[in-house]
């Protein structure tokens, strides 16, 4: 016996059909490699960004073997702008283990998927739906919204068992037959809807194939949901640059710890307060100094107040190697810098 299709699977596929969007350059393919490399820059990233992204990282690591090869300076740099850059070094070593553990090629089923680095269940589930028409459910953002509306799930998120429960109920939802071409239908229908129709602040339920289905509409409390008490902690920091620069315009540049923010990418010398960088040795050579206004640089939990002071290093000077390094604009450009500072280093340029 087969199960029915859901009336809510049912109207999704229909209306991706008509509506949704087909012409996006991961959708032209099934090869895993893709879709992840995609569904990664996709989880903090704009579609028009991506857009840009996508095939000029294609171009330059076609296949995982390639991407594993590559230094992390490499992956890092070809990353430069995408922001959110645990996301770089997780891809690259997720590629290092699907070639050292499934000699090159993507595992097939969300648990397998989900042990590598950087995949989250969601993230697993849309793979192992649009490669290989698994039953598993996705749960971004913008799935979680339409979901919560959909069913009026007003339970707290920030609570585990509840989330265990929104999952519960995403799967119950899937579609149960022809899952090879249902799956994949279902699954960018679903992120379709968040993206295109039930938008955070006035979702467009007149446009909606949902409507006679949803809880939100009917209570007309649409953006009641999702209920999530927890709230993200914002701190804001104030941070001082120190962009020194050598009489050949070369600059002063240290490789950043692997842990934090900006982690692992080169950057001038930073400095939590402005006492800390007036102590530091590299003032004491720091001539001509000249404060830029400063600019706001917004992270996920923190505002960076980012306060450069330009500066040239008093000839001759000889600092210690694994310090830092003086390095000329022709090198810089190909390492992976954080974007304002990358920014201001070719405005100072
Ligand atoms: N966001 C996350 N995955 C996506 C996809 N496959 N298409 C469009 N937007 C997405
Ligand atoms: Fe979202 Fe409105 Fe559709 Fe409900 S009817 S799922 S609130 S767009």
């Amino acid at each position: 016996m087969t199960m029915e299709d859901g009336r809510v699977a049912t109207l999704v596929m229909q209306w991706q059909q008509e509506y949704g969007r087909s012409h996006l350059p991961w959708q032209q393919s099934l090869d895993p490699y893709r879709i992840w490399l995609s569904e990664i820059m996709l989880q903090q990233t704009q579609v028009r960004t991506v857009l840009d992204y996508f095939p000029r990282f294609l171009e330059r690591f076609a296949d995982v073997r390639t991407l594993a090869a590559a230094s992390q300076d490499e992956v890092l740099s070809m990353w430069s702008g995408l922001g959110y850059y645990s996301r770089a070094r997780n891809l690259h070593r997720c590629a290092q283990q699907v070639v050292a553990a499934h000699d090159g090629v993507f595992p097939s089923s969300v648990l397998a998927l989900e042990a590598l680095p950087g995949i989250g269940r969601s993230t697993a589930g849309a793979i192992a739906a649009f490669c290989f028409g698994e039953r598993a459910p996705i749960l971004d953002a913008n799935v979680r919204r339409v979901l919560t509306r959909l069913l009026g799930f007003g339970e707290d998120l920030a609570v585990a068992s509840n989330e265990r429960k929104l999952w519960q109920r995403a799967t119950d939802l899937l579609p149960n037959n022809q899952l090879t071409q249902a799956m994949p239908r279902y699954t960018q229908g679903m992120m379709d809807l968040g993206a295109m129709v039930c938008l955070p602040r006035r979702p467009l339920c007149g446009q909606c194939p949902l409507q006679s289905e949803c809880r939100a509409l009917q209570q007309g409390a649409q953006e009641m949901y999702p209920v999530r008490t927890r709230k993200l902690v914002r701190r804001s920091e104030a941070w001082w640059l120190l962009v020194l620069r050598d009489g050949q315009g070369r600059v002063w540049l240290q490789r950043r710890v692997s842990r934090g923010i900006w982690a692992g990418l080169y950057c001038v010398p930073v400095f939590l307060r402005y006492q800390d960088l007036v102590d530091h040795p590299l003032w004491s050579i720091a001539l001509n100094r000249v404060e830029q206004p400063s600019f706001l640089h917004v992270l996920t939990h923190r505002d960076l107040h980012l306060h450069p002071v330009l500066a040239h290093a008093a000839q001759p000077v000889v600092m210690s190697a694994d310090e830092g390094a003086w390095l000329s604009a022709q090198e810089w450009r190909q390492l992976g810098l954080p974007a304002p500072v990358r920014k201001l280093l070719e405005e100072a340029a």
